[in-house]
């Protein structure tokens, strides 16, 4: 376990992840965390984060001393790198020039941790203060235009850092750095592998459940479906899935969750067709917000229905389901409450906020992922590409992307135009650029438009392609013309009451991702 300490900068996830890329786990603390707590942890390394303030700002978070002199190797990157020259009786001082972004640095003595790393290279900096003389029992490493002392190791007591930030894909050698201390320095094994994960967790699961029963939703996505099929290959048939079918997923991704997840998992699985009650709760509404608050609430009324049947069903046979299963993720974790000190902590109703009288136990077997990682994951347990490599898809599906009423003819229109879209930006290779691609059916729109020799009074449909790391922001995608022209050609072509194609090219923001 390696512990990256936040400070408060949007680059604590991301480091953490590039730790696992180095095949070495590892978790994210806040920086008010104790050092005794930390230390309890039996940490193999800490990494200190880089921060928004200097170390010279009243009030700047400080780093106890303590950290260096535990004989726990540590690694400061940018705020944390000055943090520790600072502690150790280096010099830190606002020399006036600041670095921000692309910036060159020299080597001039490669130690460990810079070994095989180009003399000269380019990496990502943020900073206004600098070190200007390394602690006594340091060597200085590397310098830049701002920077006299750009980098540091002592191997004896296992200290090193950085003034830049190696974690972001923007840094030259960026991994081959902190991989250098991980492994040369740290001493960290690489044992963090995809089989191991899903061994231990199997392993886990097991403990917690034993021989009781389980029960978990699916909703399509990714994240819920491998969490199932993780509970699945540890504990077997005591785990019921259900799925509520509102009617709103795209093309063929209910059969996907019925047909492809149960061949390829075995799992048990509890189907309600609630399409027609959907349809219904729908009728006569057309605002965004009331669309989503209906869709919510028979979502939770049906599943709340489905789960008790499951839980009856269970009880004939004298048993008990005492477990639900949920598909929460590390961000998710961080996000709401391991994270202080980050700016922007979001509440997430699956870690927080669950109901007092809730009458399970949780089971988040993906608590310590990635999205990436599980990804990988739903891979090893051989599910099917389809589900693992999906874009994210709103809760309230393509009742979101008819703006107006949603009515089961709109919808079958939706479904034909989304999915020539997204077959032929498969086709094209592109499903791993975009983030995703919704197509929004403008059902209160008509254009006159002339089809063979007769005028047509069709709605038009846009294409929404994005580019994002996060969904907090986006990018509109520049996909080729000529497949946007295959798309348009296509959708113009096969979809009857569909007369005309566009493309959405707002970011976001000012413009959010969906249109409603
Ligand atoms: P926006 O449209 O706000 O979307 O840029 C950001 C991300 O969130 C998804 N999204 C939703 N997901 N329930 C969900 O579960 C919702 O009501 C909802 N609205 C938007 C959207 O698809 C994008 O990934």
């Amino acid at each position: 376990l390696v512990l990256v300490v936040d400070f408060g900068a949007q680059y604590a996830q991301l480091i953490a992840r590039r730790v696992r890329e180095a095949r070495v786990y590892s978790e994210i603390v806040p920086h008010t965390t104790p050092i005794e707590e930390m230390l309890a942890k039996n940490p193999k390394a800490i990494i200190l984060s880089g921060g928004p303030s200097s170390v010279y700002e009243p009030g700047a978070p400080s780093v106890n001393r303590a950290v260096f002199e535990a004989g726990v190797p540590v690694f400061g990157m940018c705020y944390g790198f000055q943090a520790m020259a600072q502690a150790l009786g280096g010099e830190v001082r606002r020399t006036g020039v600041s670095e921000y972004g692309r910036t060159p640095v020299t080597v001039t003595v490669p130690g460990t941790l810079l070994s095989d790393v180009p003399e000269s290279h380019r990496v990502w900096m943020s900073h206004g203060d600098s070190v200007v003389a390394a602690p006594e029992g340091f060597t200085a490493l590397a310098t830049s235009a701002g920077s006299p002392v750009a980098a540091f190791e002592n191997l004896e007591r296992r200290l090193a850092g950085v003034q830049w930030h190696p974690e972001v894909l923007h840094t030259e050698h960026g991994q081959e750095v902190l991989t250098h201390f991980l492994h040369n320095i740290a001493g960290c094994h690489p044992t963090w592998t995809m089989v191991n994960i899903v061994e231990e967790q199997i392993e886990r699961i097991r403990e917690q459940i034993g021989d009781r029963r389980a029960i978990c939703g699916l909703s399509g996505g990714v994240d819920s479906a491998v969490a199932a099929a993780l509970v699945q290959r540890a504990i077997g048939d005591q785990l019921t899935c259900v799925f509520v079918d509102h009617g709103l997923l795209r093309k063929g991704e209910a059969e996907q969750v019925e047909r492809d997840f149960v061949a390829a998992t075995g799992v048990s699985l509890h189907v309600v067709d609630a399409q027609q009650r959907f349809l219904e709760a729908l009728a006569g509404v057309s605002d965004p917000e009331e669309k989503r608050k209906i869709i919510g609430r028979e979502f939770i009324r049906v599943f709340e229905a489905a789960e008790i049947e499951v839980i009856g069903e269970a009880a004939e046979h004298g048993e008990k389901v005492e477990f639900l299963v949920q598909g929460t993720l590390y961000p998710d974790v961080v996000e709401s409450g391991g994270g202080a000190g980050t700016s922007n902590i979001k509440s997430h109703h699956n870690v927080g906020g669950l109901p007092e009288d809730l009458e399970f136990s949780l089971v988040e077997p993906l608590r310590t992922l990635f999205k990436d990682e599980v990804r990988l994951v739903g891979e090893q347990l051989g599910l099917p590409a389809e589900i693992v490599w999906r874009h994210p898809f709103p809760g309230p599906g393509l009742g979101i992307r008819i703006v107006g009423e949603v009515t089961h003819d709109r919808l079958e229109t939706l479904r034909e135009a989304d999915a020539i879209a997204r077959e032929e930006l498969t086709r094209a290779g592109l499903d791993r650029d975009i983030w995703q691609f919704p197509v929004v059916l403008l059902a209160d729109v008509r254009s006159v438009g002339v089809q063979g020799d007769g005028r047509t009074y069709g709605h038009p449909v846009v294409l929404r392609p994005v580019t994002s790391e996060d969904a907090m922001t986006a990018d509109w995608a520049r996909l080729p013309y000529d497949v946007i022209e295959t798309i348009s050609t296509r959708i113009t072509n096969e979809v009857r009451e569909i007369n005309r194609v566009t493309i959405d090219v707002t970011s976001k923001p000012p413009g959010t991702i969906e249109w409603e």
